[in-house]
């Protein structure tokens, strides 16, 4: 058995902050903003903010290039405005995760801006500078939002990596001094008082780029080692890093507490099941639904007690799940949220509710190209408007895919802008603001707010929805998700119908139970009867099991 941790059973809420706020009426979230609907998080019940950048940056990709890791955006206010925000929500009994971006600074950064104008300065070593190859690129390594993974520095004609902008320089992780800097501003964020971390991409940072490695290099757990040991490892904090590559045996490297690494890390496998498999994910294929849950069952079981578990549907970079597994039509948003909602939060992990998801916000959907914000949407763009794609493919990927449908305004009444902002915000709202928005949620017992509320709830009352096993039931079916969750004599059954047509479930003979309690549901006169149940459409129920 895992040692107790307080994260075991803690609930994460992802704040987008450029999207979620704006107290000061000028189009852009903001800190105040946050700390103005702290008590609606509060009433939510959730124990931990995860916020996405707020340091100094010029917003090439929204907060994701950092030019000063120990100061504050200006549009999002300043460090005393932190050191509220930070205060505010202690006082509530929640903790603030920053989100360390680590792999690059941005190309404002003064690091880099020295490495740029004196070749000979010790800061040119922080970054990766090559010499040309035949007056060309290095090699052939790409960057994630499109094209060469190398730029032409024209002063000294030598070319620098950049895994994802051109304006996020990927820094020299070999080097010690760089390395120790990062440690040192840590620190810095760690005695200010902050609960703990998320690490963005951290599995590129042991990268041997002459060799082509990016994810997953040969030093990468040496460092995320010795990056423990000088800074959170000596505290109880929440570590969770961003590895697109994890597979479980991967996580147990950086979440096994033995290693001296992270808490948990967010896998990203269930969330690649409809793209064409080898290809980008623009490239779109219908969900397999028998091959979601069994990658959720691998994870589920494989970590077992040599690890930790992230659970999420959506954060700032994926679309909105009930736009994409689930139903955002008017008959069945609501439900389907919440049937998304049941089967993810009834896991064993920690989850993670990003901004918006707990009143079912849905993806968004603009005539024009010029009305989107997103770097890698945009660079995509271009890119498959100049290899000849019809714009019409290029804005269905979009729609289904695009970066900007987690990142409208948060939609908190019916009122212009949903609430977010008396002025034009930098990225319009979704007109269906009217309808969907938090005002309408709090008012409204049934509500998908009020859903994640109990789910929540159940997660602080039940020790087996924390620690208990996972077994996977109906794995072949083609519309059920099913799963039993097991601790001493405690049992917790989920039964859910993915789909919109009713469907049949027959409870496994093997499964003993005396009596059963239905602790949720999405309808309000579910089945008591779980020998056969007759499963409406999206209908998710959870039983105890007596
Ligand atoms: C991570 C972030 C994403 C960002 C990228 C580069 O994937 O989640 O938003 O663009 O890293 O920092
Ligand atoms: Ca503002």
């Amino acid at each position: 058995m895992l040692e107790k941790k307080w994260w075991h059973n803690s609930v994460v809420y992802q704040i987008y902050p450029r999207s979620f706020c704006d107290s000061n009426n000028d189009g852009i979230g903001d800190l105040r903003g946050i700390i103005s609907k702290l008590d609606y998080l509060k009433e939510l019940g959730i124990d931990v903010i995860w916020l996405s950048p707020v340091y100094k940056s010029p917003n090439d990709d929204n907060g994701y290039d950092i030019s000063d890791y120990r100061d504050i955006m200006d549009e999002f206010g300043t460090m005393e405005d932190m050191d509220n925000l930070l205060k505010e929500a202690n006082d509530r009994g929640i903790k603030i995760l920053m989100d360390l971006v680590l792999n690059h600074t941005s190309d404002e950064h003064k690091w880099f801006m020295e490495a740029k104008k004196n070749p000979n300065s010790k800061y040119r070593d922080y970054y990766v500078f090559r010499k040309p190859v035949d007056g060309k690129e290095p090699n052939e390594m790409k960057s994630t939002f499109s094209g060469s993974a190398w730029e032409l520095d024209k002063n000294s004609n030598e070319y620098y990596l950049h895994l994802f902008s051109k304006k996020q320089p990927d820094l020299n992780w070999e080097n010690e001094e760089v390395r120790n800097e990062l440690y040192d501003m840590i620190n810095f964020w760690i005695d200010k008082g902050v609960g703990g971390f998320r690490l963005d991409v951290i599995d590129l940072v042991g990268k041997e780029p002459d060799k082509l490695i990016t994810a997953n290099g040969p030093k990468l757990h040496e460092y995320i080692n010795e990056m423990n040991i000088n800074t959170f490892g000596k505290y109880d904090l929440l570590t969770v890093g961003e590895t697109w590559g994890a597979t479980p045996k991967i996580a147990k490297l950086y979440s096994n507490p033995i290693r001296n690494e992270l808490s948990m890390v967010f896998q990203f496998e269930h969330i690649s099941l409809d793209e064409i498999p080898g290809k980008t994910k623009w490239d779109l294929a219908p969900l397999n639904f028998i091959k979601l849950k069994e990658v959720f069952n691998k994870w589920q079981t494989e970590l077992d007690n040599e690890g930790w578990n992230s659970l999420f549907w959506n954060n700032h970079d994926l679309p909105r799940i009930v736009s994409r597994w689930g139903n955002d039509s008017e008959e069945y948003r609501e439900l389907s949220a919440k049937m998304l909602a049941t089967v993810l939060h009834m896991q064993k992990g920690t989850p993670y509710i990003y901004q918006g998801e707990e009143i079912g916000m849905t993806n968004v959907v603009f005539d024009s190209i010029d009305e989107y914000n997103d770097i890698e949407l945009l660079n995509m763009y271009k890119e498959r408007i100049s290899e000849g794609y019809k714009e019409e493919d290029i804005m269905k990927s979009i729609y289904a895919k695009g970066r900007d449908n987690a990142r409208t305004p948060m939609q908190w009444d019916d009122s212009l802008n949903g609430g977010f902002s008396k002025v034009k915000p930098w990225l319009k709202v979704n007109p269906n603001y009217v309808d969907i928005n938090v005002k309408n949620n709090l008012e409204d017992e049934n509500s998908i707010f009020n859903h994640y509320k109990k789910l929540i709830k159940i997660r602080k009352n039940e020790d087996v929805v924390v620690y208990g096993d996972f077994k996977l039931l109906y794995k072949d079916h083609n519309s059920i998700f099913s799963y039993i969750r097991e601790l001493n004599d405690e049992k917790i059954l989920v039964v859910a119908n993915f789909y919109d047509k009713d469907e049949e479930f027959v409870l496994d003979k093997s499964i003993k139970y005396e009596g059963c309690e239905i602790l949720l549901s999405n309808y309000k006169d579910s089945s008591k009867d779980i020998e056969k149940i007759n499963l409406r459409p999206y209908e998710a129920i959870i039983y105890k099991l007596k």
